[in-house]
């Protein structure tokens, strides 16, 4: 297939491109003049900027389906202007050129569109309502792809993957949880009772693939996550095992504290004094990440495409585990 993809760049767009390459598939990129190509390199890939598009120098005619996976991760302190511009600004310039030309338009949203809902789990029929600006910014997104099938007639699927971890992802949730678990600075906040549901990057590119390659667009959206969600306590037993640490000592941190301290060091940066680096070490956010308990249902995409991950969580973290320990010669 002639494939067109956004985000190749991307943790998720590197592991995407290497799969599809593998299946000799042709493969065309849309990068900025910024974006850092080396380990895509070794893939024969045409490369196009985002100004190609705009000045229409590239044939949409010629691609088949089309990935899109470019966006600005959620970040603390991103401002609205930002993401309209990764999300809602490229997404439509893309969503124009396709009208008409390609066959399969794949993006790839986000469960943060849906919130943390008090109604568990969270399925396609529990009300999109984002609690951040990055969720309002997919849930906009997937409003225009909805409405370019509406007036146009374009086909899509939307994916909205959980948490993603895996190798090669130096940002991610997971990658940032087993550093800290390695480096002693991990500590629970509140109970550590709660839980998240994530999904191993294989199992991810299995369906993005299959969607991608083997099906017909069904013009609807599928959560993606793993069949189950794990207790944040169980996860860091999971990990510390893995990384043969023994607990010291195990203190968990009550949320009202974490909170209180949070709102502190975001008032510090908010008058512009970096404490902790670009990032704030805690934030209300980052809070609820580590508290808030989160289960997702994902029967839709799997009566819909057969999903059924392969990877469960020690398997996964275990790969991740020995990829963070080779790469930063820890000894485990
Ligand atoms: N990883 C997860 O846990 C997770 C979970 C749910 C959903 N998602 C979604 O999955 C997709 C891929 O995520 P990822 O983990 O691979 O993210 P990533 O590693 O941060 O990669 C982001 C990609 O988007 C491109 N990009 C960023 N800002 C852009 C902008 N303003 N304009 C154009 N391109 C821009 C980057 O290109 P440059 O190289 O030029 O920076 C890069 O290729 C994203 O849509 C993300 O929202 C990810």
């Amino acid at each position: 297939m002639n494939i067109l993809v956004t985000g190749g760049t991307g943790f998720v767009g590197y592991h995407l491109i290497k799969r599809l390459a593998t299946k000799g598939h042709k493969i065309t990129c849309v990068i900025r003049p910024d974006s850092n190509i080396e380990k895509l390199q070794q893939f024969n890939i045409k490369y196009y900027f985002i100004d190609d598009i705009i000045n229409k120098r590239i044939d949409f005619y010629q691609f088949d389906i089309l990935y899109h996976l470019a966006s600005i991760r959620h970040k603390w302190g991103t401002s609205w202007d930002k993401y309209i511009q990764s999300g809602q600004e490229f997404t439509e310039i893309l969503l124009k050129s396709s009208i008409g030309k390609i066959t399969h338009f794949i993006f790839c949203s986000s469960v943060a569109v849906y919130g943390y809902s008090e109604e568990l789990p969270i399925s396609e029929d529990t009300e999109r309502k984002p609690y951040n600006l990055y969720g309002k910014m997919k849930l906009e997104c997937e409003n225009l792809v909805t409405l370019y099938n509406e007036k146009y007639g374009l086909p899509y699927t939307i994916l909205r993957p959980s948490i993603v971890y895996g190798e090669n992802d130096q940002q991610g949730m997971m990658t940032r949880l087993i550093k800290m678990i390695h480096n002693n600075s991990y500590h629970t906040v509140g109970n550590g009772r709660n839980r998240i549901q994530c999904i191993y990057i294989e199992d991810f590119i299995n369906i993005l693939e299959k969607i991608g390659t083997n099906f017909h667009p069904t013009n609807d959206g599928f959560i993606v996550s793993y069949k189950y969600p794990i207790e944040i306590n169980n996860l860091v037993k999971l990990i510390r095992n893995e990384l043969q640490k023994k607990v010291i000592l195990d203190i968990k941190i009550p949320e009202w504290f974490a909170r209180f301290i949070a709102t502190i060091i975001e008032k510090i940066y908010q008058i512009g004094i970096e404490l902790t680096g670009p990032e704030p070490i805690i934030a209300q956010e980052k809070v609820d990440t580590m508290v808030k308990d989160v289960v997702y249902d994902i029967s839709k995409i799997d009566k819909e495409y057969d999903f059924k991950p392969i990877f469960s969580y020690e398997r996964g973290i275990n790969r991740l585990v020995h990829n963070l320990a080779q790469e930063n010669k820890w000894k485990v």
